[in-house]
């Protein structure tokens, strides 16, 4: 199995990893909540959905709790990642689809996904406008891309990919708004 960390700056791995996968489990649960909610009220019914820059996976619970009927896949960059999300997702009734993989060269079929997700991972990423047009590439026609992340991520990458329309911004008032401000961006696959 290939490693998908070491040559990437924005994997986060090793104790690292750990760190974030204690602080998310136990710290962040009302911060996940609220955008598991919000993500839960607009995807449409038995959605394939994708969560690139997973991490430990707890949206990725969450929404399965509140929408067993989506078809939930997760990938992320660090293979130390993807192993605290499989922990953290043992036990769902329908186990998702978690791969280590970059959001920048997805394994996936075109038109694959209904909705891609992405919860503050994007100012992560090496490439931002490669890993925007292949979220352009897996989304069918019409799918939809919802992303979260710091006010100053590299949203532009979002902007400037023509596979993408209808991009809208909004701030992000989240129960932890006094220590982020935070950006949700709205797209629809053309
Ligand atoms: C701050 S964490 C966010 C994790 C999770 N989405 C959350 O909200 O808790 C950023 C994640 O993006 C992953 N990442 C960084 N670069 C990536 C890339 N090119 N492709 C996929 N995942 C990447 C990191 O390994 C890390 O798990």
């Amino acid at each position: 199995m290939p490693r998908h960390t070491h040559e990437h700056e924005g994997a986060i791995e090793g104790r690292e990893s750990d760190h974030y996968d204690t602080i998310a489990r136990l710290f962040a649960k009302p911060f996940y909540s609220r955008m598991a909610r919000e993500i839960a009220a607009f995807a449409p019914r038995d959605a394939a959905v994708l969560d690139a820059g997973t991490g430990p996976g707890i949206l990725l619970r969450k929404l399965s709790r509140a929408r067993p009927d989506l078809e939930l896949t997760g990938i992320d960059i660090a293979d130390d990642m993807i192993a605290h999300a499989r922990h953290n997702l043992a036990g769902l009734a329908t186990a998702p689809d978690l791969r280590a993989a970059d959001v920048a060269d997805l394994p996936f079929d075109d038109d694959r996904f209904d909705l891609v997700v992405s919860t503050f991972s994007t100012h992560h990423w090496d490439d931002p406008e490669a890993g925007a047009a292949e979220i352009a590439r897996v989304l069918r026609s019409g799918g939809r891309l919802r992303i979260y992340d710091f006010r100053d991520a590299p949203f532009d990458a979002v902007l400037g990919q023509p596979g993408l329309t209808d991009i809208r911004t909004t701030p992000f008032r989240s129960v932890w708004s006094w220590f982020t401000k935070a950006t949700r961006l709205d797209a629809t696959a053309a």
